[in-house]
């Protein structure tokens, strides 16, 4: 809190000038009528652990953590929750009134969220999940996918040893499938989760085949510039249930909103135009 008692938060990451957390917390504060601040802070590797510990001595009640500062502030708080252990990265600080750090990760959350409120249908006995990456976001979803239920994951990574390493992290609900592969593994899945960056902006595009693909599959990308990605639209245009990946991304920010500024926000087409503004 600031003198005024009026919260104070941001978010941490390097760079930070293409984060939309701030428009965000702005549009939400202005919404709910809220008194607060909400800063983008760029924070350097060297810099992270002073900024991390001076932030709540500043007044700070907590801050969000985007790229690359994920994994690290997990080594610098003092508490995490299960969440965040078992991802291996966190997203969300909170500063606590007794002095001490305690990092979350709800990138997890925001996921399940967004596919709830994107295919309305959706649960997780619908079926196989198949999950293309095995990077830090798929770390993300497949945690949460396992912790809402489902019972059987298809992962597919270009570097097939990653996907392995988050199999024995998991457990045995994941199959791994070789990359060359990852086409077939569409047929048999109920969602379908891209959590590479292909597709991105200024990224090479999403090739893998998609004739597998079959009606009335959720299909979701966490890539969300383009908003519309080639994988989408094709799925789409197969008759596919489509949920783009922009509302992991506000879903993702509502327990810190919450937290930091006393009510929990609506994730509606206001929000996303904020954002998009
Ligand atoms: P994030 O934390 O956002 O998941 P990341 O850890 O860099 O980012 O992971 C990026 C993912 O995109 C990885 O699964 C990566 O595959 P590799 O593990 O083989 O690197 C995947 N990816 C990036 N570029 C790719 C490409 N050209 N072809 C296939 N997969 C790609």
């Amino acid at each position: 809190m600031t003198d005024l008692n009026i919260p104070l938060a941001g978010v941490i990451g390097n760079p930070i000038a293409q984060s939309r957390s701030p428009q965000l917390f702005r549009h939400w504060l202005k919404t709910y009528d809220r008194a607060g601040f909400y800063i983008p802070i760029h924070v350097t590797e060297a810099n992270l652990a002073d900024v991390i510990r001076t932030l709540p001595k500043m007044g700070f009640v907590g801050c969000n953590v985007t790229a690359p500062h994920k994994v690290d502030v997990l080594e610098i708080a003092d508490l995490a929750t299960d969440r965040a252990t078992l991802i291996g990265a966190a997203n969300t600080l909170i500063f606590r009134k007794d002095g001490k750090i305690h990092a979350d990760n709800t990138d997890g959350y925001g996921f399940i969220a967004n596919l709830k409120q994107g295919a309305p249908g959706w649960a997780p006995s619908i079926g196989p999940a198949a999950v293309l990456g095995a990077g830090g976001a798929a770390r993300a979803v497949i945690a949460s996918l396992i912790d809402v239920g489902v019972q059987e994951i298809f992962l597919s990574n270009r570097t097939r040893p990653k996907a392995e390493a988050l199999k024995s992290s998991f457990g045995t609900k994941i199959t791994v499938v070789d990359w060359v592969q990852a086409g077939n593994m569409l047929e048999d899945a109920a969602t379908v989760i891209n959590t590479t960056s292909l597709g991105m902006t200024g990224k090479p595009e999403f090739r893998v085949p998609l004739d597998g693909l079959r009606r009335g599959t959720v299909v979701t990308d966490l890539v969300y510039s383009p908003l519309r990605t080639r994988l989408l639209i094709e799925a789409e245009a197969a008759g596919c249930v489509v949920v783009d990946g922009l509302g992991m991304l506000l879903h993702q920010a509502v327990p810190g909103f919450e937290r930091w500024f006393g009510v929990r926000p609506e994730v509606d087409v206001d929000t996303r135009a904020a954002v998009l503004a």
